[in-house]
């Protein structure tokens, strides 16, 4: 089971998980923070197998297409692992009124998640937590204590709090901080998505948040997807919090140029002050992952900048609309 499956790192992982032969319930309420005819087509190769089931409907309930707790119990029900992705990423619109999403789609919903794993007696759930709960803390190697900076990394922590309330209960739940995702299908609102798009013909200004020598540890999806994977059986994994990171910590100015290099244009820029809630750097911890997934990163940069640009060009990717108008997200996640 995948929840969030029609997302950027959802479709990913869902075809990792058919490739390897399994059968896959995806769980997806296409929520149209961004425009969801991309999510559609992040589908496209999943749907033409018989091995996938969608299912659209919400997590979080309620009158539209809402999965009561009954039928989410169900679902879940011989299922050997729940992926859950579903949420609402991106740090800026997690502020003001927004916040109110986040608490839904990302506290809620991950509550009547585990609730619905436990009930069903599923063997694992792994929770896609996020590089935010740091805050600032990560970039210092020593402490890594969470301290988010944003609300949205106040309600990716409330699920791994969660995560503990519910392993008491005794749910086996795995949480994977994933650091700054990218390649194809990467979300509108992210950095690398916004900045290819500025090189194009015709194609919106990238609104450059400080200097650009904020740090962010990137990560390539197909490597997210495969620690994903490797969460759900490894005997290992149980119970534990484990960074999932790219392997280097890269200024936003240094892909900059990477980016101008594979796409042959400049990068558009308009410089604004930096935005509040994201911090000047992010590193992983990579031991964790690698003692207890036997996964670390396969991708480098510059390879995986370029199949994310692969996408870019392919008729398929080309919606540029952020339904959010977080037009000043730096490097969300
Ligand atoms: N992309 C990153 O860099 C990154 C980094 C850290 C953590 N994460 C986490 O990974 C997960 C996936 O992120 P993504 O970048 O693929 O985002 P995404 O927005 O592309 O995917 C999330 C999917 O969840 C679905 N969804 C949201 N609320 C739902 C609900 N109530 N019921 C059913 N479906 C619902 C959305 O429609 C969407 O398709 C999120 O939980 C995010 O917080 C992402």
């Amino acid at each position: 089971m995948v929840t969030g499956a029609a997302g950027f790192i959802g479709s990913h992982l869902v075809e990792l998980l058919l490739a390897a032969g399994h059968e896959v319930v995806g769980i997806d309420d296409f929520d149209p923070w961004y425009d969801p005819a991309v999510k559609r087509a992040n589908l496209t190769a999943a749907t033409a197998n018989a091995r996938f089931t969608l299912v659209d409907g919400d997590l979080a309930g309620g009158p539209d297409r809402g999965l009561d707790a009954d039928r989410l119990t169900d679902l879940l029900t011989g299922a050997d692992v729940v992926f859950h992705l579903a949420g609402r990423p991106g740090v800026q619109d997690s502020w003001g009124a927004g916040f109110a999403e986040y608490v839904e789609r990302n506290v809620h919903v991950t509550q009547r998640v585990y609730e619905a794993a436990l009930a069903a007696d599923v063997g694992r759930v792994v929770y896609a937590s996020s590089s935010s709960v740091y805050g600032t803390s990560s970039a210092t190697g020593g402490d890594r204590s969470t301290a988010p900076v944003s609300p949205y990394g106040v309600s990716k922590l409330a699920g791994e709090h969660l995560a503990g309330v519910y392993r008491v209960r005794g749910l086996s739940i795995t949480s994977l901080r994933y650091f700054t995702v990218y390649g194809p299908r990467q979300r509108p609102d992210m950095a690398m998505h916004r900045l290819f798009r500025a090189t194009m013909e015709g194609g919106p200004t990238f609104v450059l948040r400080g200097d650009g020598r904020q740090r962010r540890e990137f990560t390539h999806v197909a490597d997210v997807a495969a620690a994903t994977s490797a969460a759900g059986w490894r005997p290992e994994a149980d119970g534990a919090t484990i960074d999932i990171g790219g392997g280097s910590s890269v200024a936003l100015r240094e892909v900059i140029d990477l980016v101008e290099g594979i796409a042959g244009a400049p990068v558009r820029l308009r410089s604004l002050p930096v935005a509040a809630g994201d911090p000047p750097a992010t590193v992983a911890e990579h031991e964790s992952a690698r003692r207890l997934l036997g996964w670390e990163p396969a991708t480098d940069l510059e390879a995986g900048l370029a199949s994310q640009w692969a996408w870019h060009a392919q008729p398929t990717s080309a919606d540029p609309s952020v339904a959010s108008g977080s037009d000043s997200s730096l490097v969300a996640d």
